[in-house]
């Protein structure tokens, strides 16, 4: 006995890979290059670890699920320096819930918000399509109907949530939302996540904001707003929102788990009830870890330009090709390839090279165009000769 649930889940997109390149050599002679994960290469601080060790008797306690005061303190200081805001915007008692990394967080985050029926009918939660693989699994897994909307070449790279229908949005429980996207890398306006949540709030569901990738951004830009500033220009509170944000991309840790979700406190507070059930607390040393990543912005800077001179290596390969455009935020390159599937099969077995099909990432729409199929996501997270050899090669056979 199974929970069929997961039938409407399909294959996780690594599984795909796994299955679609087992079959096939990769190219003799070189040495196999993955950009097909988004996991950040670049070295974090020693400071990492001094922290870490500094108090081994945390060892030996349970952490709590809101984490210890000091770390909410931590976090709620650093988003609203972050994103201008008085120190009273984020109240570290009620409004901040560190987390095991946003992975999970943004999975529980359905469970907490998605109700037995919304509007007389099937809840729904929105998700940009194509989408962060977690989303889809949370609607699934919260008895939701999950929308993906189009966040395609034709939308601005962005899901156009506000010209859904007034019977669809009446059923919206929860709307992920990722800016800057991961894969396309688009950042959105302060206009647009206002409007954002102005919506969540006139329909009354919780806007989900993965801002995973804010500290990741393209030379000559701005830091992108954050919803979190949209709440405070807005006037309000933190109503019907929960921002995620997370070490692993910032301080390139992906290893150490920690995240953080700061949002409206009734929505907290639902979310810690469901998380001392079923939630995994980050350990007390590793939020000891976070605050001194959290205080220290040199190392984000410095790893912020190593992205920047990857994307000028890709930019000067590919430049003109490939529908290549210089992604605003993050650190993958969404190329235009005719044929995802393909253009992987090929990398693999010509270059030795892993880079991930879009349709992995996205579902087909009404429409039956699965707005991933011509795309391959390419994951610049390597040194910089690694990121020049991988791309080389990737030129050379696309
Ligand atoms: C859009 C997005 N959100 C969230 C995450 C999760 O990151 P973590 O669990 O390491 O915080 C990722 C990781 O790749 C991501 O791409």
């Amino acid at each position: 006995m199974l929970n069929d649930r997961l039938l409407q889940i399909g294959a996780y997109p690594f599984d795909r890979l796994r299955a679609l390149l087992g079959p096939v050599e990769p190219a003799a002679g070189l040495e196999p290059i993955a950009l097909s994960l988004g996991e950040p290469r670049h070295d974090p601080p020693d400071t990492i670890g001094e922290a870490i060790l500094a108090d081994p008797a945390l060892w030996g306690r349970y952490p709590p699920m809101r984490g210890t005061e000091d770390a909410r303190t931590a976090i709620a200081a650093w988003a609203c320096r972050r994103y201008r805001c008085p120190e009273t915007t984020i109240d570290p008692a009620t409004d901040v819930v560190p987390v095991s990394g946003t992975r999970e967080a943004l999975f529980m985050a359905a469970l907490a918000a998605v109700p037995e029926r919304k509007a007389g009918g099937r809840p729904v939660v929105l998700m940009p399509n194509p989408f962060y693989q977690v989303y889809l699994g949370a609607a699934v897994a919260a008895g939701a109907e999950p929308v993906c909307v189009p966040a395609d070449e034709a939308s601005g790279f962005l899901p156009d949530y506000e010209s859904l229908g007034p019977d669809i949005l009446a059923r919206v429980a929860l709307a992920y939302f990722c800016s800057p996207a991961n894969p396309q890398g688009t950042i959105a306006g302060l206009d647009r996540l206002k409007s954002l949540v102005n919506l969540a709030r006139e329909h009354d569901f919780v806007l989900v904001s993965d801002e995973c990738y804010s500290e990741i951004y393209d030379r000559g830009r701005p830091a992108p707003p954050g919803t979190i500033e949209a709440c405070r220009e807005l006037g309000g509170g933190l109503e019907k929102v929960a921002v995620f944000n997370s070490l692993s991309k910032r301080s390139s840790v992906p290893g150490l788990r920690v995240g953080f979700a700061i949002g409206d406190a009734d929505f907290m507070n639902a979310y810690v009830r469901l998380r001392d059930h079923g939630g995994a607390a980050p350990p007390l040393p590793l939020l000891a870890a976070a605050r001194a990543l959290l205080a220290d912005e040199s190392h984000v800077a410095a790893s912020r330009e190593l992205y920047r001179a990857k994307i000028d290596i890709a930019e000067e390969l590919l430049d003109g090709r490939l529908g290549f455009y210089r992604p605003p935020g993050g650190f993958y390159l969404w190329l235009d390839v005719g044929d995802g599937e393909e253009a992987a099969r090929r990398l693999w077995s010509e270059a030795a090279v892993r880079v991930l099909p879009g349709s992995y990432i996205a579902r087909p729409g009404a429409d039956g165009v699965d707005p991933g199929r011509r795309y391959i996501r390419v994951a610049l997270v390597h040194d910089l000769e690694t990121a020049r050899e991988a791309l080389t090669r990737l030129a050379g056979v696309l």
